[in-house]
């Protein structure tokens, strides 16, 4: 059992890799950005509040973001481990995953860093879409369906956009990434916990390399 974060900005290919995890480790990705669009859904004031802050790209707080974290580890045993996805994303979430993981008896074994370019950023983010049924991740050019409009991996034909994946709230995004999340990189490399891997490579090189620092645990 391996539990891992997944660090990177916006479009850095964290749920592209997350995903592959899943298939090939029976991990369990942890994903808070998927948990906020769930909870959006719901039409309770809290979705309501959650909705506006997503859109416009900045983060929403982080008492929200650890009772959510907090509820999985509680709740799920995977054999393969944790993938944490987007999370923490704060100093303050952080420490808080430190804490929570040693009350539920677990350990943090390695967080990877994938590092990008940041201009193939908002290529990467304004040419994604999602399968609506399963979440499988596609793009445009890089990595369309073979069928268009068809989900490869479970034949749905519901494909969604994200409100947030427009140039304005990208740009929020990445200023929310630099101001709060890159301080993370230093946090995780002084605990001798990080691991950097190439980002720009080709999916599966990306995921070779995070297979390799996996299977060092
Ligand atoms: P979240 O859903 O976590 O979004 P994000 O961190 O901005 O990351 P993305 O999902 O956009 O990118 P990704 O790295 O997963 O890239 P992907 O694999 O899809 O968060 C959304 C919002 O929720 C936040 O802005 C905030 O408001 C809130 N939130 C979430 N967590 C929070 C927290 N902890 N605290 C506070 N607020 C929180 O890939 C992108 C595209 O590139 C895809 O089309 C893919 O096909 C393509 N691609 C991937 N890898 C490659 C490759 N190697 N080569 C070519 N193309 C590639």
């Amino acid at each position: 059992m391996t539990n891992i974060i997944l660090l990177g900005p916006p479009g850095a290919g964290k749920g592209t890799q997350a995903k592959r995890l899943v298939d090939e480790r029976q991990m369990v990705q942890l994903s808070t950005g998927d948990m906020l669009r769930e909870a959006r859904t719901s039409g309770t004031e809290m979705g309501k509040k959650v909705a506006a802050v997503m859109d416009a790209g900045h983060l929403v707080t982080d008492d929200i973001v650890v009772g959510l974290i907090e509820e999985k580890l509680l709740t799920e045993h995977p054999a393969g481990g944790f993938i944490f996805d987007g999370f923490p994303r704060t100093l303050k979430q952080a420490d808080a995953l430190g804490v929570v993981m040693a009350h539920v008896g677990q350990t943090l074994d390695a967080v990877i860093e994938i590092r990008v370019d940041d201009e193939v950023l908002k290529q990467r983010i304004v040419g994604r879409y999602t399968c609506g049924n399963c979440g499988a991740v596609y793009h445009d050019t890089n990595h369309p369906t073979k069928v268009a409009g068809v989900c490869d991996n479970c034949g749905a034909t519901t494909m969604k956009r994200r409100a947030d994946d427009t140039e304005e709230a990208l740009r929020t995004r990445m200023l929310a990434y630099y101001r709060d999340t890159s301080p993370l990189i230093g946090y995780y490399y002084a605990k001798e916990q990080l691991s950097t891997v190439d980002g720009l490579a080709e999916m599966d090189a990306v995921a070779a390399s995070v297979a390799k620092v996996l299977d060092k645990h």
